[in-house]
């Protein structure tokens, strides 16, 4: 497609490379980055965030449906390492996706 109607496009498509609709049905940045800091202040406003492989998931609205109880997430929450993550079947990997709402910032 070529003409305005097709950069319209084009650019609608990146947009929608960068964005995306998370569990509680809020457009979410993709790329959005969170400082060690920004997890406490979510976690002191009382939400269950995850660090896992440097990826911050809100699990605030699932916790209470874990299949491996909620004491198993409140054990792990801060350890950002692969386990706890891997041994889940696929779906369940899908299941954590619709609660990623971004990176942890490194620098
Ligand atoms: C630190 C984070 C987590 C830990 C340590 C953890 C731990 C566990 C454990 C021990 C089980 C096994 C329960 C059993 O078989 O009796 C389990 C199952 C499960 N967990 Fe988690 N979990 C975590 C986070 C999550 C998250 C964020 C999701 C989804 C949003 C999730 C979804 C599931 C599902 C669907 C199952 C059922 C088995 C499967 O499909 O793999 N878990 N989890």
């Amino acid at each position: 497609m070529v003409g305005f109607q097709g950069k319209l496009f084009s650019y609608i498509g990146d947009l929608k490379k960068n964005y995306f609709t998370n569990a509680m049905g809020n457009i979410q940045i993709k790329s959005k980055k969170y400082s060690r800091q920004d997890i406490l202040e979510m976690q002191n406003a009382g939400k269950i965030i995850l660090l896992v492989n440097d990826k911050i998931y809100d699990v605030t609205e699932y916790i209470d449906e874990h299949p491996g109880s909620r004491e198993a997430i409140l054990r792990n929450i801060d350890k950002n390492n692969k386990e706890s993550y891997n041994f889940h079947s696929q779906d369940a990997k899908k299941l954590w996706e619709k609660y990623f709402i971004g990176y942890l910032k490194t620098i």
